[in-house]
């Protein structure tokens, strides 16, 4: 049986939530907020941009709130939101209601694989259910905005906040990010289930040097418009509620003070009619970058750069009145941020449903419905990277005994990841406990931690497990980096599995017992010997209340991996940055050039060849972008193009027919490449332009079709000018970005 898949990339539905509604609606909202500003003193209004994480409620706080000094609060405990919000409501003197915000990033209570977890699932559906089950919980909790998605596309594994993105491209980050604003906030912000969302860290934060957070960041326009930019873009026409000034600076500039990025780009070019907030503090820190000396001028660049909220520093309310005073703060200015403000709150039905219903709001968190999408969403993240002699999937009815070892096999804590406040680990199950409750009565399960934490370097516990696996058929090993090892500040310059644990591997591989090396972690790490000792592995990431289950599944094979690696993982970290849209350079490494090992004493200088690589880590990376395997096999044919030759008007059908040749039925990635010959700028050797991930019956093939216009084709030079150029291009369907395969060809007149 053949099914024919169509997937339109050039026209991705960048569904405009907020557009949907009628212009009526948008109408009545802004005569209500012109009212409202009619009544307003200054001081109520600069009150309105002033956001508060309160540490802890006291008197004075809550007196700020009544004379209407607080526009929103962040992290407001669930116990006390509508004691709070009636401050606001009933004693302020316009009952402005509060916006009451906290970070959700990837699940309230019910935690869903950490965001680059969800990027290596490249299905849509599983962000676009991370947000609303996310909106879902939060908002029973009485919170009414999220800073998520972080849509920042880096190439660095040594920052932390790579586990809180979708990798390192800007084509995937922006569908995956698109998705989980449209989970969020649904089609009308005013439904009680849904909640704002932001699109953080505008922007550039991703290029953070040496992949040390709150580094500077600098780059050409090129670079900033075709790979930073986009996801933003996106997310501004999918009506995101908000956006967010980050920490960095970008080319010298504070991007909290970057009128460039927040007027010029977000307002002017985009026409984007959010609100935009800062982040912790970073109006005020433009005075600790020495970009400013005082606080003062801290706010005026702040408010006059675009940044609408200010996040705890507390700049506006202390100054924004005299500046305005003084004139270096036009009223219209501040006028334009407060209505963005109280826009914002009218549209998410806070005048009419400030409060939280009274019932317990615990009936609605970790729902059956709930927990089967996040199961469901770490299913779909696991990535298998290494599989030889079918090490994978065990087959339960041979085994008698397995070895469930590392630190990670049973630490509920730690697989729900990075910015995680509210998830309980009481209810994560872990890989021990559901391969005990799955297989329990039919195999002996040894369970040997070895390490009791990632970072251990306690060897005793290793002689143990090398002891118990002489008893088992097979050894699953889970390790990896506990929960706070990734994360905001949480930046590593050696990105090797933390502790002991390469020694763990290393010990258990010289038993001669196939190791299954299951990598639970919050970035790529350098693991090249480890997947060498181990006979099959699997990336999980961090992957949520629900990490268990779906390992066991994948391990045993009721689910077959489809993940696939939306980020780059170097062989070492010197290789950084590493990714798979680099450029092929004047001497690219087209052969397989001298390592340093192999290099003679006193070589002559030629001996060596002239290209682009390191003696010592070689060429390529130890897995590429867009690589994962399956337990079928998927084989492709060659690409058939609708065209040789378009126009700019034309829209061009690539078709490539995926056949799973293998025994399991299973789903597949299927992504398409390509490659502008020459360019008025360098291209990429490769671009990601789109993507299907279809399900194909084992004896069963599909054909895949992308639809490509020239908007594809083009890009942003250095003067910020989108050029479509004619001339040649290449474009490839394939299984990873790495494959070989020769591209088809066509020509752009
Ligand atoms: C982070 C943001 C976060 C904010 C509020 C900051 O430190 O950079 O991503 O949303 O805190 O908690």
């Amino acid at each position: 049986m053949k099914r024919t898949y169509l997937i339109i990339v050039a026209i991705f539905a960048l569904v405009c939530t907020s557009c949907t509604k009628s212009p009526s609606l948008d109408a009545q909202i802004e005569s209500k907020v012109d009212s409202l500003m009619s009544l307003m003193t200054i001081q109520e209004k600069i009150g309105q941009l002033n956001q508060i994480d309160p540490w802890n409620i006291n008197d004075e706080l809550k007196a700020d709130i009544k004379a209407g000094n607080i526009g929103s609060l962040l992290n407001c405990p669930p116990s006390i939101v509508n004691d709070i919000q009636r401050l606001a409501v009933d004693s302020s003197r316009l009952g402005i209601p509060l916006l009451l915000a906290r970070d959700v990033i990837h699940g309230y209570k019910t935690i869903f694989p950490i965001p680059l977890a969800q990027a290596c699932s490249w299905d849509t559906s599983v962000a676009y259910d991370c947000g609303e089950v996310s909106a879902f919980e939060a908002s029973k909790a009485g919170i009414k905005y999220t800073f998520t998605p972080m849509i920042d596309v880096t190439h660095d594994p040594r920052w932390g906040r790579i586990a809180e993105g979708y990798g390192e491209d800007a084509y995937l980050t922006s569908v995956m990010g698109v998705a989980m604003i449209e989970g969020l906030q649904g089609s009308n912000l005013a439904d009680k289930d849904k909640i704002a969302a932001c699109a953080k860290h505008f922007a550039a934060y991703g290029l953070t040097e040496s992949g040390r957070d709150y580094n500077v960041a600098n780059t050409s326009e090129s670079v900033l418009r075709n790979w930073v930019l986009p996801p933003f873009k996106a997310a501004a026409e999918a009506g995101v509620a908000t956006f967010m000034a980050g920490f960095n600076e970008l080319n010298g500039v504070p991007v909290s003070g970057n009128s460039y990025l927040l007027r010029d780009i977000l307002r002017d070019e985009w026409g984007y009619k959010g609100m935009v907030c800062s982040d912790y503090f970073s109006v005020e820190q433009m005075r600790v970058e020495n970009y400013v000396s005082t606080n003062a001028e801290a706010a005026a660049v702040g408010i006059n750069a675009g940044v609408d909220m200010d996040m705890m520093g507390k700049v506006y309310v202390a100054h924004l009145d005299s500046l305005i005073k003084v004139g270096v703060v036009k009223m219209e200015t501040l006028d334009a941020a407060v209505r963005n403000v109280l826009r914002l709150k009218f549209k998410l039905g806070l005048f009419e449903n400030p409060y939280i219903e009274a019932d317990s709001a615990e009936s609605h968190f970790y729902t059956s419905d709930a927990i089967a999408k996040a199961q469901r969403a770490a299913e779909e993240s696991i990535v298998l990277v290494k599989n030889d002699s079918g090490a994978l999937p065990l087959n339960a009815s041979k085994l008698k005994s397995i070895l469930v070892t590392g630190p990670l096999a049973d630490a509920p804590y730690e697989q729900m990841g990075t910015w995680c406040f509210d998830g309980d680990k009481s209810h994560s199950v872990t890989p021990l406990m559901a391969l005990k409750q799955q297989y329990g009565d039919s195999i002996n399960i040894i369970y040997q931690p070895a390490l009791t934490y990632s970072r251990s370097r306690d060897l005793v516990g290793i002689d143990a497990a090398v002891r118990d696996a002489s008893k088992a058929d097979v050894i699953l090993a889970f390790v990896g980096e506990e929960a706070i090892l990734s994360g905001e500040a949480k930046c590593r310059a050696d990105i090797s599995l933390p502790g002991a644990q390469n020694k763990l591997i290393e010990r258990l591989s010289a038993t001669g017992k196939p190791v299954i090396m299951v990598v639970m972690a919050g970035r790529p790490l350098t693991i090249g010997k480890e997947v060498d000792e181990s006979a099959a592995t699997l990336i999980a990431l961090h992957g949520g209340t629900m990490a268990g289950p779906a390992l066991a599944n994948v391990l045993f094979g009721k689910v077959v991996p489809s993940g696939k690696l939306p980020v780059t993982f170097p062989k070492m970290v010197g290789q950084i940055p590493i990714y798979y849209n680099d450029f092929r350079t004047g001497r690219p490494a087209d052969y397989r050039p001298t390592l340093i090992d192999e290099i003679p004493v006193e070589a002559r200088q030629t001996s060596l060849g002239f290209c682009t690589y390191h003696l010592d880590a070689g060429v390529g990376p130890l897995f590429e972008f867009g690589y994962g395997l399956s337990y079928t096999k998927f084989d492709y044919s060659p690409v058939t193009l609708s065209a040789t030759e378009i126009t700019a008007a034309d829209t061009l059908t690539a078709s490539c027919n995926v056949s799973n040749t293998g025994a399991y039925d299973a789903s597949e990635v299927v992504q398409l490449y390509i490659h502008d010959k020459a360019g008025s700028l360098v291209r990429p050797v490769k671009e990601l332009k789109g993507f299907s991930k279809v399900k194909i019956k084992a004896g069963e093939s599909v054909t895949v079709n992308f639809l490509v216009t020239a908007a594809q084709l083009g890009f942003y030079d250095n003067s910020a000018k989108w050029c479509v150029e004619p001339g040649e291009f290449e474009l490839w369907i394939v299984p990873s970005s790495a494959c070989r395969t020769a591209p088809a060809q066509f020509t752009l007149k």
